[in-house]
């Protein structure tokens, strides 16, 4: 299949503008996860969207070693996950990634999410982290500097973020000397995000688009009642009959449409496939678009409960809706 490629300006390099996902929303164990990984290889995909967190990377690496696909020809991130922030864990937590998946170095590094606040795996949405703090622009700037000094060690060859907003990322574009390259952030057809989105598009950053089915499966702590379910929108739906394809590949030409790079995950061969197949060929017409532009309801899944701080009122204090980052004064130094 020939796939499309994104060219990252700063160095050349080819991201594949389709990738799979790695997260077994607690629910896939390693083996599992990484058979899928086995059969991704084999139906096409060349980027895998790994995490630190999702407790998997050495049964990946298992994969990636066994696989005769040149190293030069796979497109590998992995994550710093969140108990890891500062500068002397940055180095250690790369290198851990890096001997699980068996590789010298990653195409690209993400900071998964802006603070050190984390969760026990498989917790519910009450858990909260009793030394959870907001985003600190001065703490995040010293992960920041770590994370560029595995660029200059050739550790990392780009290094990117997750989980920003628009006033986050405007602090850390003024302050870094390595821009990041990407922003992974949860993107699908009812959760468009288009004014972040422009933003990132704007700067250069490429969107990789989490959760771009509408994640059907994942964790319990992440489902409300009012969450809208993209894959049976009557319009998605409408499209797919048109195309004759499952509302997932209508999802999935939505990201192409947009400049988002998708990463969707399956463990089904068939799925892999045609959810790789749907930005390969046919892809949506104007009208589409369009149409599809008009069903966002802004039906954010991950909110991120349980990174929230003591201070913080609910899930909204993460995102920065109104552009102001809130951090109480007594959290700063
Ligand atoms: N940066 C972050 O904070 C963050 C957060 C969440 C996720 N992620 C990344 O994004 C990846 C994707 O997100 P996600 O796993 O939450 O959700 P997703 O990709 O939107 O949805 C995955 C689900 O959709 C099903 N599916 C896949 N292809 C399908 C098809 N063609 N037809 C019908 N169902 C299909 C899968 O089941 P089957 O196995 O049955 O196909 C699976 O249950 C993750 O795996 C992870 O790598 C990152």
């Amino acid at each position: 299949m020939n796939i499309p490629y994104i060219t990252i300006k700063q160095t050349g390099a080819k991201m594949p503008a389709i990738g799979v996902g790695t997260f077994g929303s607690d629910r896939i164990d390693s083996i599992e996860m990484a058979n899928s990984v086995k059969l991704a290889l084999k139906v096409g995909y060349r980027n895998i969207d790994c995490a630190r967190v999702y407790d998997n990377e050495k049964e990946i690496g298992k994969i990636l070693k066994a696989s005769s696909i040149k190293r030069e020809d796979l497109w590998i991130t992995s994550k710093l996950w969140n108990d890891m922030h500062g500068e002397k864990n940055v180095g250690i937590s790369v290198r851990a990634t890096l001997a699980d998946l068996q590789l010298d170095y990653l195409d690209l590094f993400l900071v998964h999410w802006p603070f050190p606040n984390f969760h026990p795996p498989k917790c519910d949405v009450s858990a909260r982290n009793p030394n959870a703090r907001p985003y600190i622009h001065e703490e995040f700037m010293e992960t920041w500097r770590a994370m560029e000094s595995l660029v200059d060690q050739g550790l990392v060859r780009h290094i990117g973020t997750s989980n920003m907003s628009k006033a986050k990322m405007a602090l850390l574009l003024s302050d870094c000397r390595i821009r990041p390259v990407a922003n992974q952030m949860e993107l699908h057809p009812c959760f468009q995000q288009q004014e972040l989105l422009g933003y990132m598009k704007k700067e250069g950053i490429i969107p990789i688009g989490f959760s771009p089915l509408g994640s059907p499966n994942r964790p319990d702590r992440d489902t409300t009642e009012d969450d809208a379910v993209d894959m049976e929108h009557p319009v998605v739906v409408a499209i797919a009959k048109a195309h004759n394809v499952h509302p997932a590949a209508i999802c999935l030409k939505w990201a192409q449409a947009n400049g988002i790079v998708p990463i969707p995950q399956s463990t089904k061969e068939r799925n892999l496939r045609s959810n790789l197949e749907s930005v390969v060929s046919d892809p949506l017409t104007p009208q589409e678009v369009a149409m599809l532009e008009k069903i966002d309801c802004n039906s954010r899944l991950i909110k991120g409960q349980v990174f929230l701080w003591p201070e913080a009122e609910n899930w909204t204090d993460l995102w920065d809706e109104d552009g102001i980052i809130r951090v109480p004064d007594h959290y700063r130094k």
